[in-house]
């Protein structure tokens, strides 16, 4: 805003959540609120990501009541979507058919036209992908890195990583007592998207026998031995962890969906098709199940609260100094600021002889490329 308009009216934050909700969204938005707010500014919710900004009564005025008690609270109040992206916005017309749009005018005029002098964007890859865009496109704007992947390349961690990490191991222990009982393989398929590291994870952390990732292409028959020498050891029981873009060495991960327009092409059914392929190998009663999205729900855990705290404040702080077109990045012990457009350069993969696999390995768990004892 120009100097003498900044003597006339407050300074106007607007703020908006993108793509898949994950623990800590709410904190970050209370965060943001209340230090906006300490400034001196105006804020704004944007809801269902960017499409509050072309969309009837799409913006809402946020207040310190309006963020009360949200630090603890799961999902988001502005909603969310992972089909809203303003450069190709998928409508469906009434007779179920799929147009694609470009809504980018319409976003920068709403911006405009609403006075924002900022926009906090909080979003994984695809919502900070576009963050990228918008900021080419003049509108000054700093994004808050959130996924419960894991898979941003330029923050160390992002928040909802550690809940979702929580909610699978939780899980996992559940397991074992059915599978010790009924001397079965249970086989769960976590998420993670394009990485492994949920099921990594939470797979090491809750015992499990074999780890199946992404970033390590596994044979089914490597993983039927391992768990045959284990029930030849006793106790006759295992749990398999598998990502759900695991893919077999020289095959393709499984995939739902038709890919067509209005139908985003999603991971899932590798699982099932890993526990009847085991079933087949080693006669072993087997089951499987998908975690899903409760990996994504519910209260965010004292860790994810903290950083969604500290990158909303420090969102807050990069508004203020006028520096835009940066995510805030946790780099310990500081949270830091990174350009948007290296941000969203890399998928930040598992590393396959880091520590943690190299631990696995040393416990005995298979992750499904060991060669057969010659
Ligand atoms: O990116 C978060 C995530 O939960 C992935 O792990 C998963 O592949 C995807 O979102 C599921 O998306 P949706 O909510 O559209 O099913």
């Amino acid at each position: 805003m120009s100097s003498s308009e900044a003597r006339t009216r407050p300074f106007r934050l607007a703020v908006n959540t993108g793509g898949g909700d994950a623990p800590g969204l709410n904190a970050v938005i209370r965060a943001v609120v209340l230090a906006g707010i300490k400034n001196g500014w105006e804020v704004f919710g944007i809801e269902r990501g960017y499409q509050g900004l072309w969309e009837e009564d799409g913006v809402v005025p946020l207040t310190a009541k309006s963020v009360e008690g949200l630090t603890n609270v799961g999902g988001t109040i502005l909603g969310t979507t992972n089909r809203g992206d303003p450069f190709a916005w998928r409508r469906t017309r009434s007779d179920g058919s799929v147009e694609t749009i470009d809504k980018s005018n319409e976003l920068l005029e709403s911006f405009h036209r609403h006075r924002f002098d900022a926009l906090i964007a909080i979003g994984g890859d695809g919502s900070l992908r576009i963050a990228a865009e918008l900021s080419e496109l003049g509108i000054p704007i700093v994004g808050v890195p959130k996924t419960i992947d894991n898979d941003l390349a330029s923050t160390q961690v992002t928040f909802g990583f550690r809940t979702a990490v929580q909610t699978a191991t939780d899980a996992i222990d559940k397991l074992h007592s059915t599978a010790r009982s009924h001397e079965r393989i249970m086989v769960v398929e976590l998420m993670g998207r394009h990485t492994g590291w949920i099921a990594l994870f939470a797979g090491l952390s809750g015992s499990a026998d074999a780890i199946l990732i992404p970033e390590i292409p596994f044979r089914t028959e490597a993983v039927a031995r391992s768990i045959r020498a284990k029930y030849a050891r006793e106790p006759r029981y295992a749990i398999v962890v598998v990502a759900e873009g695991a893919r077999p060495l020289g095959g393709d991960p499984a995939l739902v969906g038709s890919g067509n327009e209005g139908d985003s092409l999603r991971y899932g059914g590798m699982g099932e098709r890993i526990a009847q392929h085991l079933s087949i190998l080693t006669s072993f009663e087997t089951r499987s199940l998908v975690l899903g999205h409760l990996q994504r729900g519910g209260v965010p855990n004292a860790y994810d609260r903290l950083l969604a705290l500290r990158f909303g404040a420090a969102a807050v702080d990069l508004v203020a100094q006028g520096d835009f077109g940066c995510m805030v990045s946790l780099d310990p012990p500081e949270v830091l600021a990174v350009p948007l457009l290296e941000a969203v350069e890399h998928t930040k993969t598992v590393p396959t002889e880091g520590d943690v696999v190299r631990t696995a390995r040393k416990l005995g768990v298979s992750f499904g490329d060991e060669d057969e004892p010659g």
